[in-house]
């Protein structure tokens, strides 16, 4: 099953195993670097079916750390252009970029330097649905005003436009991991008393308000959404709240979700073990037509595989197992060894 073909939108995938977007926080200047053709080179040969890349912010304040990917200018579109012809030569499947904001959670140390720590120089100021702290040592964000909401909306929209320029096949909006759209999605970081906040229809506003403007800008693309199927936390989105959510999604005719949890606070009652997210994911699918990509330690293909079988997703995003064994796909199926790399594995 993970091995068979796929259509998302007017796209086939030859399978189901998806590149998991991962920072590289590798961009000094917000544009691919020598580190990214080797990187994603590397990933776009692995046997995979469709390959996300990183979250890459809609403006400079919408950065994670000081070298987050950054898709915001037209002068920038060259580079990404040349970026996607490489891959594309290397290997012509789907490539997706995921676009996101970081809202009270950038301004952040790179995580190897130091892990959930703000910076200390070079900082700047963040912004958040409501003044309130990712946790104890974060700064208080500066609540947003309609008109800088209407901006980030905006800002959204072009970065979208520029990706489908570029050559990108796919645009995926972060709506989770505690960045800036989960902040409004979530109860716990969203106290607004507008239309952006307060009850459920307030607090998707934004979320909804991007896609529908993609969806319209960017026709033949394919759109997608990582969302919070659960805060795992007593106060927080859970998932009946998400399926809401997602079914507002499927009305606007978007592709797939992803589905993840926790991450609104750096601790949550969620746990990483094997499949941690496949608890949710099995639930929306069973409500929704939309397709269903899911990650979180699933780390072999069997166990992928049966996840499919089973009909608790139709994609399977694998993360850490394609960097620590890079060839593990090769190992399932010897089709997708480049004739280069046979002798290695006869
Ligand atoms: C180095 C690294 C960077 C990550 N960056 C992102 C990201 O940019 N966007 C995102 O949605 N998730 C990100 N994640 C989460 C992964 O996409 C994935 O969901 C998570 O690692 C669980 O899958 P795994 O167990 O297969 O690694 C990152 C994970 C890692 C390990």
């Amino acid at each position: 099953m993970i091995l068979k073909k796929i259509r998302l939108n007017k796209k086939i995938l030859k399978n189901r195993i998806i590149a998991s977007p991962m920072c590289q926080y590798s961009s000094p200047k917000g544009c691919p670097e020598n580190w990214h053709y080797y990187h994603y080179g590397n990933l776009i040969n692995s046997g995979i079916g469709m390959m996300m890349i990183e979250s890459t912010a809609v403006n400079l304040n919408a950065r994670i750390t000081l070298n987050d990917l950054v898709l915001s200018k037209r002068k920038d579109l060259d580079l990404y252009n040349k970026f996607i012809t490489y891959l594309k030569s290397i290997n012509d499947i789907p490539i997706g970029i995921q676009l996101s904001h970081a809202g009270r959670k950038g301004s952040s140390q790179i995580p190897w330097i130091k892990s959930n720590s703000p910076l200390k120089k070079n900082k700047w100021a963040t912004f958040a649905p409501s003044p309130i702290a990712r946790d104890k040592n974060w700064p208080k964000p500066k609540e947003l005003n309609l008109e800088q909401i209407d901006k980030i909306k905006n800002d959204f929209v072009s970065a979208a436009v520029l990706a489908k320029k570029a050559g990108f096949d796919c645009v995926e909006v972060h709506m989770a991991h505690g960045y800036l759209l989960h902040q409004f999605l979530s109860p716990i970081s969203n106290k607004r008393n507008d239309r952006y906040g307060g009850n459920f229809e307030n607090r998707i506003r934004l979320a909804v308000e991007i896609v529908k403007a993609i969806k319209l800008r960017c026709k033949n693309i394919i759109i997608g959404a990582r969302v919070t199927g659960s805060d795992r936390l007593k106060y927080g989105i859970n998932i009946n709240e998400s399926i809401k959510f997602i079914h507002k999604l499927e009305k606007l005719k978007i592709d797939y979700v992803c589905i993840s949890s926790g991450g609104i606070y750096p601790k949550t009652n969620l746990k990483i073990k094997k499949g941690y997210n496949v608890d949710l994911a099995r639930k929306i699918k069973q409500k929704t037509k939309l397709k269903i990509r899911v990650s979180g330690s699933i780390q072999d293909i069997n166990y992928g595989n049966n996840l499919i079988k089973n009909k608790n997703a139709d994609l399977i995003a694998f993360g850490r197992t394609l960097l620590s064994d890079p060839n593990f796909i090769y190992k399932i199926n010897k089709e997708y060894i480049p004739n280069q790399y046979k002798r290695a594995f006869t």
